[in-house]
């Protein structure tokens, strides 16, 4: 009894969505291999080199299988192989695609008696592991594929999943840390009224862009005028991408979830192409290594 999982890379705030929207790519993604025990428990092995936790109480998957093993009356176990293909740390929701994966292929082990809202729930126990906070705005698109809107973790998860339009994604990642963890730290606890209302603003017009493939729509309404500029400092060269990056004929774009990494939206795959070199020059000037990814939504 095994199975066999792939779980996407994911953008997650996209521009002006902080902790709400999400964006499934089709790839890089995690492989991972799941295979029932009739003893109990969780045992992880990581057949990458990236020497991650394997302790399941520290490692992402792990704990989020545990939660969902906690709702499960048989004394079973899940033994689990993890080939990172998403790099820590890159910005794309890689402890997401893990714990995302991990919980849709016990799922399928046990006759998927779980809801997605359900694997969600367990999935996002293990992303607190990584980030020290409850947000779903990479597994529900890792989960549910797509573009995707966390409307409510509270007093129920509410996700709403949508299509998204024909897209190419470049996505820059300098090889700086910034753990999720610090840049939750910097983020201001109280917001302006102007601030919000400028933000929710583009919050609906940035929905209503994918919604309708109105590519122009989309490019207006994804600035963020609250998380950004607090975390702005933690990125160097990231206003520089973003110029180069337009002039290259992005769509527009902003920090990927909590950084380092920086996305950027194109229409066609020769805009991508030539918008990653675009974000790659200014991290070659900085001297900062880089790496570029550029692939379909
Ligand atoms: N919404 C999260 C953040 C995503 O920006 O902190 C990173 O995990």
């Amino acid at each position: 009894d095994s199975v066999l999982v792939h779980s996407p890379a994911t953008l997650s705030n996209l521009g002006c969505g902080f902790d709400v929207l999400g964006l499934a790519l089709a790839a890089p993604y995690d492989t991972i291999r799941l295979r029932r025990t009739a003893t109990p428990g969780v045992c992880i092995r990581h057949l990458d080199g990236y020497n991650l936790p394997t302790d399941p109480t520290r490692n992402v998957a792990g704990v989020a299988l545990l939660a969902l093993l906690r709702e499960v009356p048989e004394e079973i176990g899940f033994e689990v192989e993890i080939t990172k293909g998403i790099m820590p740390g890159s910005g794309v929701g890689s402890s997401s695609a893990s714990a995302a994966g991990a919980v849709v292929g016990a799922n399928a082990l046990l006759g998927n008696r779980f809801t997605k809202m359900e694997l969600i729930d367990f999935a996002m126990a293990g992303e607190a592991v990584a980030s020290g906070a409850r947000h779903a705005d990479n597994i529900a698109p890792a989960i549910f594929g797509g573009f995707t809107v966390v409307r409510a973790l509270e007093p129920a998860i509410d996700i709403v999943a949508l299509p998204a339009p024909p897209m190419w994604v470049a996505v820059v990642h300098p090889q700086i840390e910034v753990k999720t963890s610090e840049s939750r730290k910097v983020l201001p606890a109280a917001v302006p009224l102007g601030l919000a209302v400028r933000q929710w603003a583009n919050v609906a017009g940035l929905v209503s862009g994918f919604l309708t493939a109105d590519y122009e729509l989309i490019g207006r309404s994804l600035d963020d005028y609250i998380v950004e500029p607090a975390r702005q400092a933690l990125i160097p060269g990231l206003a520089e991408a973003r110029k180069r990056a337009l002039a290259a004929g992005a769509i527009g774009g902003g920090i990927s979830g909590s950084g380092p990494s920086i996305f950027m939206l194109n229409k066609t795959e020769a805009i991508a192409q030539a918008v990653g070199e675009a974000l790659g020059s200014v991290f070659a000037e900085l001297g900062i290594e880089f790496k570029t990814y550029v692939g379909p939504v």
